[in-house]
């Protein structure tokens, strides 16, 4: 008796191509054939968060490629890189969940790095990595901003996805690709969250018990301070002193930055002005996880 789980039809029609050639290739031929192109490039570990990212990435074009690849270079030293989960097989059935891609563009490290950890080339985007983040992950955007080039100049997209819950990553590579004129369209989705609020992310599994439940505090934070520039504060202090207070009611969460900056440059704000758009973000360590949280707002045109 065969008991093998029988392979859905979308994940039969999904390419699998795993080395640079064959997807500059597969590209190529897409676009003579006059298609459009869409890129979602995410690390694996697919989660509804995901599947929205796909979901957009059909309405923008008619061929997509979803790559999966654990990149080394963006992981700080001590962090996760090892233990980050990875399922290639569970990552195939989820994404025929939602119809599936044209390509799951998975390469080894070894087709993406000569050594499969580094290569000696970087690319760097200079302010946008000042503050939130780039301060706490020493050479993480430079390991982003560099995966995603080597990611666009491989998959030759028209269009590219990326989620809004990675905000200073999504600005940043935003960034990137208008000063390196890679004539790539960015389009940023709206975070997906679970029915408490926490924002959905594959390293939420690293949580459990008090700290799943605590993890609560981090949503709580940042649309306390949409709500609070929503219904008109003008000082960034008493904002980001408002984000804090969720935390109150998780000691487990240790908090790296609670912060509000400006859309553009992503640099801390004093005063709020109208029309403005900034973020709220939040980065904690709770239960062996780090942990990140944004919202985007902009100033009403109504506050003085
Ligand atoms: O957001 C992610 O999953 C990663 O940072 C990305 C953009 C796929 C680059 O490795």
């Amino acid at each position: 008796m065969n008991r093998a789980k029988p392979i859905p039809e979308q994940t039969q029609r999904m390419k699998l191509i795993t080395n640079v050639a064959a997807m500059q290739a597969e590209a190529r031929d897409a676009r003579c054939s006059g298609r459009h192109l869409a890129l979602v490039p995410t690390m694996g570990s697919l989660h509804e968060g995901h599947l929205q990212l796909v979901r957009r990435a059909r309405q923008e074009a008619d061929h997509v490629t979803v790559s999966i690849f654990v990149n080394p270079t963006q992981f700080a030293p001590g962090e996760d890189y090892e233990r980050y989960p990875r399922d290639l097989d569970g990552d195939m059935d989820r994404l025929s969940e939602v119809g599936g891609a044209d390509v799951v563009y998975a390469p080894p490290p070894l087709a993406m790095y000569e050594d499969g950890s580094a290569g000696l080339t970087w690319v760097t985007v200079d302010r946008l990595t000042e503050h939130l983040c780039g301060p706490h992950r020493d050479g993480h955007f430079t390991g982003v901003t560099t995966i995603v080039s080597k990611l666009f100049n491989a998959c030759r997209p028209d269009v590219a996805v990326f989620g809004l819950k990675d905000a200073q990553q999504f600005f940043v590579l935003r960034r990137m690709a208008r000063d390196l004129d890679f004539g790539i369209r960015l389009v940023g989705v709206e975070t997906v969250r679970e029915s408490d609020g926490l924002a959905m992310s594959s390293r939420n599994r690293y949580l459990s018990g008090e700290s799943r439940e605590q993890a609560v505090a981090l949503s709580r934070a940042v649309f306390a301070a949409r709500d609070a520039i929503l219904a008109g504060q003008h000082s960034a202090d008493d904002v980001r002193a408002l984000m804090r207070v969720p935390f109150g009611d998780a000691p487990l969460a240790e908090i790296e930055y609670a912060e509000l900056v400006d859309a553009d440059y992503l640099q801390p704000v004093t005063e709020l002005r109208a029309g403005q758009t900034v973020v709220a973000a939040v980065a904690v360590h709770l239960g062996g996880a780090r942990l990140i949280d944004n919202t985007i707002t902009e100033v009403p045109s109504w506050v003085q």
